[in-house]
């Protein structure tokens, strides 16, 4: 599904991927690694929002480096990003409606989004703004939902979220790649993301300094990977 090649990406003149490669092979990868290694980088460069320097992203086969982000969501791809965006002034069923408009099943999709998260249906007409957090988080998931795409990218899904909704989040989470979705998540909780992923990858300073399969048996080896 989602191949990245010795992709190396920055910001203007400064580097900050030196040649990271993730293997096809795995539906679920999580990317792991302190603040600051890289991580996001990685996910702007595979949905688009950052252009690689050089290496290449491959998803179903085809190389979609040079492809704008949008192109890439008409081809599968969604991405959600880091700190639980979407658009404050809006109520949640706008925020719904905004990317369910347009599509012939956007109402049944946004029907199937207020029955997987009843939050969003009890807070239909709120301001998004003025959700939780962790509501927030189940809102910008059911958007990127809603387009119904084959790889779902997630950054940092559970970050500041109280620990009642972060169960909820990962089932959700669990619940997805179960049911068949290609996952590519960046998560500070090692023991989850393992749980979730098939294959990790380790990031430091822009590279890939571990990687191994998924399960609680690899957290000793991710665990002594990241200290330093
Ligand atoms: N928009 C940006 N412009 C310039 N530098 C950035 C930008 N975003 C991130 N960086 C830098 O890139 C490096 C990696 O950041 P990031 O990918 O956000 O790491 P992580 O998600 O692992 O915390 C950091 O040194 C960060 O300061
Ligand atoms: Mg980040």
């Amino acid at each position: 599904m989602l191949e990245i090649i010795d992709v190396h990406a920055g910001y203007g003149r400064t580097s900050v991927l030196y040649g990271v490669s993730i293997p096809g092979s795995a539906k679920v990868v999580a990317v792991l690694g302190h603040n600051g290694a890289g991580k996001s980088t990685l996910l702007r460069a595979t949905i688009g929002l950052v252009r690689p320097t050089h290496g290449t992203v491959l998803f179903d086969g085809e190389d979609v480096t040079q492809l704008a982000p949008h192109r890439r969501v008409q081809r599968g791809m969604a991405y959600v990003a880091q700190g639980q965006q979407s658009f404050g002034q809006l109520t949640t069923m706008e925020n719904l409606q905004l990317v369910a408009d347009g599509r012939s099943n956007g109402r049944a999709k946004i029907a199937e989004m207020l029955e997987r998260f009843p939050a969003l249906a009890q807070f239909a007409t709120r301001k998004a703004g003025l959700l939780s957090g962790g509501q927030r988080q189940q809102l910008a998931i059911a958007r990127a939902l809603i387009t119904e795409p084959k790889l779902l990218i997630l950054d940092e899904p559970t970050e500041g979220i109280q620990p009642t909704i972060v169960a909820e989040i990962e089932a959700t989470i669990m619940d997805l790649a179960e049911g068949g979705l290609s996952v590519l998540l960046v998560e500070q909780h090692i023991g989850f993301a393992l749980e979730a992923a098939e294959k990790y990858v380790v990031l430091a300073s822009g590279r890939v300094t571990q990687t191994g399969f998924g399960g609680r048996a690899s957290l000793g080896a991710v665990r002594d990977a990241m200290v330093i």
